[in-house]
């Protein structure tokens, strides 16, 4: 792992859109599909502003590619505002030309009897497609990645989880209240998510700069989740300043 530190998550996000679009077209040139872990959350939203915007303005196209999101709530509806569903249309797929067929989000109204089904067939898709080439990554206060919380095995696989409270109280107010924030989550595992070619994880602001500490200095563990990533071989974290203030 390494850190970079940018001034302010704007230029950092606009240089990590860049790095997805040299994948895409490199992928393009040579014949091949590209195939994208995408997150949701604040983190990410100037990273797709610029993928848009290089779309209508540079001429990317998004027609090779093939998304799979880390995590959307259980139960919720597509078409629920606060669904990652929505999320990724309003700030990512109606404006580009990436073929519907080749967008998979969690789906959070599979009943519940089929969820564990549901979940390794999730998995066993990104392998069908070679794996995911590059995973783009938030980091919540609990040292989540995805949705997978404090107690999160290394070897996870995509699942139903229950949702850690801080992670409830830091969705409450997009909610307009923590009662409205559901109990429970799909998200890809942490297994899933570290066979990833390559891996981005974004982290912005002071509310940040604790649990990067803890991430990147902090000893291995299943107590913050993103820990994992130590081990993976080509993983960068992308902080701006005041994310990265508390590192020695
Ligand atoms: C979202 C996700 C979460 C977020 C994390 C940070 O798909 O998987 O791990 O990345 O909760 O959220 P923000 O970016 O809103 O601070």
């Amino acid at each position: 792992v390494h850190n970079v530190i940018f001034k302010d998550s704007s230029l950092a996000s606009i240089v990590v859109a860049h790095e997805i679009a040299r994948l895409i077209r490199q992928k393009h040139d040579s014949n091949d599909n590209c195939i994208l872990g995408l997150a949701t959350g604040s983190s990410p939203i100037r990273v797709y502003e610029e993928l848009v915007r290089m779309h209508k303005e540079d001429g990317l196209s998004f027609e090779n590619v093939i998304t799979f999101n880390l995590d959307e709530y259980y139960p919720m509806t597509k078409e629920n505002i606060q669904s990652y569903h929505y999320f990724m249309h309003e700030h990512l797929f109606n404006h580009i030309d990436i073929p519907a067929k080749n967008v998979h989000i969690p789906d959070g109204m599979v009943p519940m009897h089929d969820l564990n089904q549901y979940c390794s067939q999730y998995d066993a898709l990104i392998d069908k497609h070679g794996g995911l080439d590059f995973q783009l990554l938030g980091i919540g206060r609990t040292g989540h990645i995805g949705f997978n919380e404090p107690g999160s095995h290394y070897n996870s696989k995509t699942r139903s989880i229950t949702l850690d409270h801080i992670t409830r109280v830091d969705a409450a107010p997009a909610f307009l209240g923590i009662d409205n924030v559901p109990r429970k989550a799909i998200t890809m595992g942490i297994g899933t998510i570290k066979k990833a070619k390559r891996i981005v994880l974004l982290a912005w602001g002071t509310n940040k700069a604790e649990i990067i500490k803890e991430t990147v200095e902090g000893e291995i563990s299943s107590e913050v989740p993103a820990t994992y990533l130590q081990e993976h071989p080509n993983t960068t974290f992308v902080l701006d300043r005041a994310a990265s203030s508390e590192l020695t």
